[in-house]
């Protein structure tokens, strides 16, 4: 699946030290697009599935900087993948017209996610047989 339709793990480069750790996210270097905006979901209880939805424009690339959820990613043909997101030096990027759902919330879960484009509620498709029907080249 991630070879097919780009969406892929990113591991991002660590300078801790003896302080602690640091982890560097640099747009348009690490991430493969200009960030637009970022957003973050916590206090998601374990049993909340989030996302739900594909999107015509957006790209994103989330990163669990503390706890653990999963991301199951669909691409409408009926393939579908688990990424477990699990350390704050990984994260996945997911291209525009994917179907996404995350879940499976740790309770200390902080998933970050960096967006490429801003919020348009209308470039989300939050059906997912129209988002299908479009994959499929069906309307
Ligand atoms: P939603 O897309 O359902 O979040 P998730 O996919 O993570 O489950 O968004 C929840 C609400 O927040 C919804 O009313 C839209 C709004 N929202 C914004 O206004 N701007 C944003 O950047 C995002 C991600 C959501």
């Amino acid at each position: 699946m991630n070879q097919e339709n780009g969406v892929s793990m990113l591991e991002f480069p660590q300078r801790g030290d003896e302080r602690g750790h640091l982890v560097i996210v640099e747009g348009a270097q690490d991430i493969p697009f200009d960030i637009k905006r970022i957003f973050y979901i916590f206090g998601s209880d374990a049993d909340v599935v989030r996302g739900r939805h594909a999107n015509l424009r957006s790209e994103f690339v989330l990163i669990n900087v503390a706890g653990k959820s999963k991301v199951r990613v669909k691409d409408g043909r009926g393939n579908e993948a688990v990424f477990a997101l699990n350390r704050p030096h990984t994260g996945i990027y997911l291209p525009s017209m994917v179907w996404k759902e995350m879940y499976d919330f740790s309770e200390d879960s902080v998933l970050l996610v960096l967006a490429s484009e801003h919020y348009d509620p209308d470039e989300y498709i939050r059906d997912y047989e129209d988002f299908a029907r479009i994959i499929n080249g069906e309307k």
